[in-house]
């Protein structure tokens, strides 16, 4: 019996420019470029096991046997490994996270670029980073961000070929940190993919789409200057659009929870009386609180004394996608 093995570590992302509807959902081409940074302190180790003896895929996920639907997602992707490779063998995955998944902190785009790593990986093939940003897109997209280092900036492209994610500058560029107040940590209903399918049907997001070369431009100006105020701005403009779309969409997904407003409405005026702070939520209620590593156990306890919030998560910016 032939094994081939490859253990990977990756960390998720969260966006301050958002990635909301695809051009070609298939290929997870996106309608827009979307900038993120990755998150050190959370992530994703995943080994996968081609082995000649296997009848089809496992996966298990942290100690669990996954259920159908994520074991199929897993099974689509390897077949896309296998046939870069040129194999047949099934394999055995076995995943672990050390965060909650499936509440707006996007454990896919952690899970597919350790995949993506992984899997390559053990079928002896060496992927440059961009062909690995490109593979871990088709698992999800998001997972494209979380391959380079940092600070990413995913290019929609025109196709397969040219979307994929870059490091606009690496995590030791700017001392950043997400405080990421929990305001429901179960597994959310409706999941981006099937948000990505109706975005288009908002009346909204025609101009979200029209106007987010500017936005784009603004958050790399901020990153690239460490210009908070500039930051800040942008991606609470960019967070409150994309839910904009989800609110208006057909049908209408809502995610924020009474307690997730209470936490953006406190921000800014934080902000306003000198802490640097901004919030931004992805396809859940939790909000994640953006400062300066300096003050991120201030920000902590900020968030954890707020009324709805269950705990806080804290990260600083982290590297790129590694095998172990
Ligand atoms: C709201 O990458 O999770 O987090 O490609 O279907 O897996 P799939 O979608 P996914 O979408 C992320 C949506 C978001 C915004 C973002 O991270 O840019």
């Amino acid at each position: 019996m032939k094994t081939h093995t490859a253990t990977a570590i990756a960390h998720p992302n969260i966006a301050f420019i958002k990635y909301w509807g695809n051009r070609n959902t298939a290929l997870r081409l996106p309608h827009t470029n979307s900038i993120s940074a990755n998150l050190r302190d959370l992530h994703t180790c995943t080994k996968v096991t081609f082995r000649d003896d296997l009848t089809a895929d496992t996966l298990h996920i942290n100690d669990q046997p996954a259920e159908d639907g994520a074991l199929k997602r897993v099974s689509l992707f390897l077949d896309l490994v296998r046939t870069l490779a040129g194999i047949n063998s099934n394999a055995e995955v076995i995943s672990s996270n050390n965060f909650p998944m499936g509440a707006g902190i996007a454990s896919s785009a952690a899970a597919f670029s350790a995949l993506a790593l992984a899997g390559s990986a053990a079928t002896g093939l060496s992927l440059d980073e961009k062909a690995l940003s490109r593979l871990a897109r088709r698992g999800s997209g998001s997972a494209s961000r979380s391959i380079p280092a940092g600070y990413v900036e995913w290019q929609a492209g025109s196709d397969d070929a040219d979307s994929y994610a870059v490091s606009i500058a690496d995590e030791n560029h700017w001392a950043l940190a997400d405080c990421v107040a929990i305001i429901n940590a179960s597994h959310k209903i409706i999941g981006s993919s099937l948000g990505h399918t109706i975005a288009d049907t908002s009346p909204f997001q025609e101009v979200r789409l029209q106007t987010a070369p500017q936005r784009l431009d603004e958050c790399r100006q901020a990153i690239l200057q460490k210009d908070f105020e500039r930051l800040a701005t942008v991606t609470e403009l960019d967070s409150t659009m994309m839910h904009s779309v989800m609110m208006t969409s057909n049908p209408a997904l809502f995610y924020w929870e009474p307690a997730s407003i209470s936490v953006m409405k406190e921000i800014p005026l934080l902000r306003a009386k000198g802490l640097a702070v901004c919030y931004t939520l992805d396809a859940g209620a939790n909000v994640h609180v953006f400062c300066e590593a300096s003050s991120k156990q201030k920000v902590h306890k900020l968030l954890a004394e707020f009324p709805g919030v269950q705990s806080v998560i804290d990260s600083e910016v982290g590297g790129p996608a590694r095998l172990v």
